[in-house]
């Protein structure tokens, strides 16, 4: 069963994580690892899915949070990234919908997030097109363009 972690209390998978995110979006790694480490409980947060792979505790996907101006209850999804090698093996969906619940924890009631060409793999998901949002500390691997957010209905009472 694959865990969502954050990675600031799992410093030991941050090399990992930066492969990853380096395969698909190519920066330094040393670039890479300095953005890692400025995730941190007020924001930005990078979660990491770990599963077990062959034995071995592995990251298998990551994601970073961002806040949303002038919407404090909502949240910028990016950088969600499933390990290349382990893509269409329902990761990516695990690691949404595990983010999913960590933001509803906090209060969150929606999320949103901006792809140019993972529209399809979203919507899937229950996200629907919307108008832009600017957050703050936008990662630099892709400039935001198309729009899409998912409303969190509130299942406490259930
Ligand atoms: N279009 C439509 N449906 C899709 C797509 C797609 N591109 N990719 C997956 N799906 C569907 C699957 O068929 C599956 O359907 P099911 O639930 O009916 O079985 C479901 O979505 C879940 O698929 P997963 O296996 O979980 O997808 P995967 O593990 O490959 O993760 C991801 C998807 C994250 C897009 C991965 O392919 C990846 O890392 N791609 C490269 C990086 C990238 O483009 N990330 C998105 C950037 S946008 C952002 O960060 C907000």
């Amino acid at each position: 069963m694959e865990k969502l972690l954050v990675l600031h209390e799992n410093k030991q998978y941050i090399d990992e994580c930066a492969d990853i995110l380096n395969e698909e979006w190519k920066r330094s790694k040393s670039a890479r690892l300095h953005s890692l480490e400025k995730s941190c409980d007020s924001f930005p947060t990078c979660l990491i899915l770990l599963g077990n792979i062959d034995g071995v505790n592995t990251v298998v996907a990551h994601c970073r949070l961002s806040k949303v101006q002038g919407k404090p209850d909502s949240i910028f999804v990016e950088s969600v990234v499933v390990r290349k090698d382990l893509r269409g093996k329902g990761y990516g969906k695990k690691i949404m919908l595990q983010t999913e619940q960590f933001v509803k924890r906090k209060g969150i009631t929606t999320l949103y997030l901006s792809t140019h060409d993972k529209q399809d793999f979203y919507k899937h998901l229950g996200y629907t097109f919307c108008e832009p949002i600017v957050s703050f500390g936008v990662n630099t691997d892709h400039l935001p363009e198309g729009f899409l957010q998912k409303f969190l209905p509130d299942t406490t009472s259930e």
